[in-house]
């Protein structure tokens, strides 16, 4: 028998199958039980030792081009098919969408947009740090040493490790850490608004172990209370969009600003609603917190390497989702950060009402 005249006409027959379905039928033909292969290996067994020495090596290498070239062809032609279906699902990013979009933009993620316009406008960049802070930049630094009771107070998350320099790492309590990082990196003079995630280990309707505080800091030669006091008002109108917003402020106590002041803004009650807007005093309005601020403590601006002696500033605190809150008319903060569609859908805005301050950072959802 003519082996080699077997194995390439085996072996055209491969090479020209068109798919994988005669590919397989091919394969059964030749190496399947009954195939044409199988049946030359079962003859060894009738076979002399001298016939089989003589003939059995030749069989093997039969069988082996087989199934070599069955495997060849079998991944050119899956690889084929994967090119084809590729090319019937390429997608054409520059047509136009058939569909207006449906997502919106998170109210925490707008009201960090209108609060960037407000502040570039006031000559404020926009700072960041890192949420996984050390409990230097975090606590030391704004002096608050390890003993001290403002550390319990805060519900930190603590990391198990400890960090190359054997700092102690956790997910950053507020956004004040910023101040240290701007005064070191960038040096003096400084106009900064922080936004980002603080987490505390805390669970309510107004409190959530995630939530957003923007920071800000000016440092520079001989800043005053009057400078904090005119950058809050001028922010607060812009931001609530109204000229009548009364400040009030009140001696409080951080350990990194000193004197510290909690500034209250004055609501009234309409139709059951607290209404931003005149004085606290006046009848039927009242006072409420909104922010913790106050001139940076020498302490702070020595830690963050500058002379206090020649640097002064201030710094304050407000949680943006509170913010959010205020203006939107939302109630329960937890919804923030569910990911319900519908209530997105509801507070959430239009991806194209990009807030400026021609067009206005107000605008209605
Ligand atoms: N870091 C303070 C807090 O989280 C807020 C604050 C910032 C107060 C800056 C004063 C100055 O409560």
């Amino acid at each position: 028998m003519d082996y080699a005249a077997s194995r390439d006409e085996a072996l055209a027959r491969i090479a020209a199958a068109q798919d994988l379905g005669a590919l397989e039928t091919l394969r059964v033909e030749f190496l399947g039980k009954q195939g044409s292969v199988s049946g030359l290996l079962k003859t060894l067994g009738g076979m002399s030792a001298d016939e089989r020495q003589a003939v059995g090596p030749q069989i093997h290498a039969l069988r082996e081009s087989v199934s070599e070239a069955l495997t060849t062809r079998k991944a050119a032609l899956e690889s084929a098919a994967l090119d084809a279906q590729l090319a019937v699902e390429t997608i054409d990013l520059t047509l136009p969408a058939s569909e207006t979009p449906r997502g919106s933009i998170h109210p925490v993620s707008q009201v960090m947009d209108e609060l960037a316009e407000i502040f570039a406008d006031m000559g404020f960049a926009v700072a960041t740090g890192p949420e996984i802070e050390d409990d230097w930049h975090n606590f030391t630094a704004l002096n608050i040493p390890e003993s001290h009771p403002a550390r319990a107070m805060h519900d930190t998350f603590y990391f198990p490790d400890k960090d190359g320099e054997g700092r102690a790492m956790l997910l950053r309590t507020h956004t004040s850490p910023v101040q240290i990082r701007a005064m070191l990196g960038q040096g003096a003079p400084i106009r900064i608004i922080a936004p980002g995630r603080v987490y505390r280990s805390d669970s309510d309707a107004t409190h959530t172990p995630m939530f957003h505080q923007v920071e800000g800091l000016v440092i520079d030669r001989g800043i005053t209370l009057g400078h904090l006091k005119w950058t809050l008002e001028t922010f607060l109108k812009a931001f609530f969009e109204r000229d009548d917003i009364v400040l009030r402020l009140r001696p409080s106590y951080f350990p990194f600003t000193e004197p510290s002041v909690e500034v209250d803004v004055g609501f009234a009650i309409v139709n059951g609603k607290r209404v931003l807007g005149g004085s606290g005093d006046a009848p039927g309005h009242g006072w409420m917190e909104l922010l913790g601020s106050g001139m940076v403590n020498r302490k702070v601006i020595a830690a963050g390497g500058l002379d206090p002696d020649e640097w002064q500033g201030f710094a304050f605190g407000v949680g943006v989702d509170r913010l959010a809150m205020l203006k939107y008319g939302m109630d329960d903060l937890r919804a923030f950060f569910d990911g319900d569609v519908r209530w997105a859908a509801h507070y959430g805005f239009n991806p194209h009402d990009v807030p400026t301050l021609s067009g206005g950072v107000g605008t209605a959802a």
